[in-house]
């Protein structure tokens, strides 16, 4: 598939698998996925199976992103873990803001441009996630939800800082329901965030950026979706815990 941007795929692993199912999994990712070089790569397991899981990826074509970190560089914040800690294992990637973490730990809009920044403080680059519940999108609000989204979590970044930087866009609603956005639906609301960052940075980032699609993305439909002229990657849930199923997402991408 010839794409302006290179396309970025992510398993969101979310609070599954032991470290010896991680490492399972790697192994299996390794195998499978050892000859692409047109899609970049990126799983994203739980703290707890980063450092052996990091060992494993070293020699692959694989990267490494944390699925949440503390907007502080350290101290007194139990429970936390510190950007630099990521660092240590090689993670490159850390998803912010995620819809679940938005609802289960209120965590707002300033809150991940404060992460954000602290991820680029260390170099890891931030995979920003939007998206707007079926409430919202019934009530004819996507546009003004994701506005809000948009502006508040990229509060404070700089044009260099938005380059290194993934917005992924996941309707709530789509999120491990088994409904997917339409390919229209994702294409014309993919182009509107371009649109958003085009009007808060420039020209350039806004067609730098790359825009992931999340929620129910499966084999069966990752052809389509990244087939959208705006659809830069995946961000997916439950069908990254299976070898066959992310494999098969990355292969049927290209
Ligand atoms: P599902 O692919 O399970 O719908 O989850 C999407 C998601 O939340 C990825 O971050």
């Amino acid at each position: 598939m010839d794409k302006e941007r290179k396309l970025i795929i992510a398993g969101n692993w979310k609070m599954n698998k032991t470290v010896a199912e991680a490492l399972d999994l790697i192994q299996g990712l390794k195998r499978e996925l050892a000859a692409v070089k047109e899609v970049d790569m990126v799983v994203c397991p739980p703290f707890t199976a980063l450092s052996e899981v990091s060992k494993l990826v070293l020699d692959s074509n694989l990267r490494l992103g944390a699925q949440n970190m503390s907007e502080n560089t350290g101290g007194a914040y139990t429970g936390e873990v510190a950007p630099m800690m990521l660092k240590e294992f090689s993670v490159r990637y850390v998803i912010l803001g995620h819809s679940e973490r938005r609802q289960f730990q209120k965590e707002t809009d300033a809150l991940i441009a404060k992460k954000a920044l602290a991820a680029h403080a260390v170099e890891l680059k931030p995979i920003v996630c939007v998206g707007e519940t079926l409430a919202e999108r019934e009530g004819g609000l996507t546009e003004q939800v994701l506005a809000t989204q948009i502006h508040g979590s990229l509060a404070g970044l700089s044009k260099e800082q938005m380059n290194e930087t993934v917005i992924a866009y996941e309707p709530v609603w789509a999120i491990g329901t088994g409904k997917t956005a339409t390919t229209e639906q994702a294409q014309s609301t993919h182009a509107y965030i371009r649109s958003l960052i085009q009007k808060m940075f420039d020209d350039a980032v806004a067609r730098r950026v790359r825009i992931q699609y999340g929620g129910s993305v499966k084999p069966s439909n990752a052809r389509e979706l990244m087939s959208q002229p705006d659809v830069d990657g995946a961000l997916v849930g439950g069908a990254a815990l299976e070898v066959r199923s992310f494999a098969d997402i990355v292969k049927n991408s290209i």
